[in-house]
């Protein structure tokens, strides 16, 4: 969406508001040895306390209220009462929402407990590398530009970027034009940012990989090599200057 009214401001502010809100409420509440299944149902019961209908469910019937991955698991991680949350396991939970009309969307990775796994490297990297790009996004700034750094910070960590999942424009509908906010240099994506252009910018770091595969439950993303994957996600306003970050009381 492209800001054109007080209206649409408000209504992007207000939604962003909402999943934010969310998102910081649910990684506080999250415990080892609950199950992702319990942290959606406590998610899912703000949503509806706030005024938000869940995005995932609503335009694609997604089994859940939130998306809960863990580990291997990228995005998309369905919510199970077989998924107990372990030590050191590296969780995200996105969340995006409908609030009267207008979808706000965000995301955080973190480390349960002891990080007996040594992910938190790749924790940071994540959000120091969306916090790097967002600081470069600006009216006429190539999209592929913003992917290079994101993948060229991620190489100087040590890391790597997904190629196959990817930020976006966000608006009337969770996924708008720019349809593709890549986290690495597309040559074939063209496209520049927009002023007043509301969209979602998403790292995905990951340990090694570069492409994630569907799991058999036909919604989760994982890798197929066992490498981890981080996260993190703002909803956002294209300024002249530096971006309006909708999605700020998340916390992140
Ligand atoms: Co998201
Ligand atoms: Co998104």
């Amino acid at each position: 969406m492209i800001i054109k009214t007080d209206a649409e401001l408000e209504g992007m502010k207000a939604a962003s508001h909402v999943v934010a809100r969310v998102l910081k409420k649910m990684k506080d509440y999250v415990e080892i040895g609950m199950t992702t299944k319990e942290i959606d149902d406590y998610g899912g019961k703000l949503l509806a306390e706030m005024g938000g209908k869940s995005a995932p469910f609503v335009e694609y019937k997604f089994p859940g209220f939130t998306c809960i991955s863990v580990n291997n698991e990228a995005c998309h991680g369905v919510p199970s009462t077989k998924k107990v949350l372990k030590n050191g396991d590296l969780i995200n939970i996105d969340v995006s929402a409908n609030v009267d009309g207008y979808y706000g969307d965000n995301g955080c990775s973190f480390v349960l407990g002891e990080d007996v796994q040594n992910l938190q490297p790749l924790v940071d990297a994540s959000h120091e590398i969306l916090t790097k790009a967002i600081a470069n996004i600006k009216p006429k700034v190539k999209i592929n530009e913003i992917g290079h750094l994101i993948h060229s910070e991620a190489k100087k960590r040590g890391f790597n970027v997904i190629r196959n999942i990817c930020g976006h424009g966000i608006g009337r509908k969770l996924h708008e034009e720019p349809s593709e906010i890549a986290c690495w240099k597309d040559r074939m994506n063209r496209q520049r940012f927009r002023v007043n252009s509301v969209i979602a910018v998403e790292t995905f770091i990951s340990t090694k990989a570069k492409f994630v595969y569907e799991a058999s439950d036909g919604w989760t993303l994982k890798t197929k090599d066992g490498s981890f994957v981080a996260q993190h996600e703002h909803t956002m306003i294209v300024r002249d200057g530096i971006p309006e970050i909708l999605t700020w009381e998340n916390g992140i």
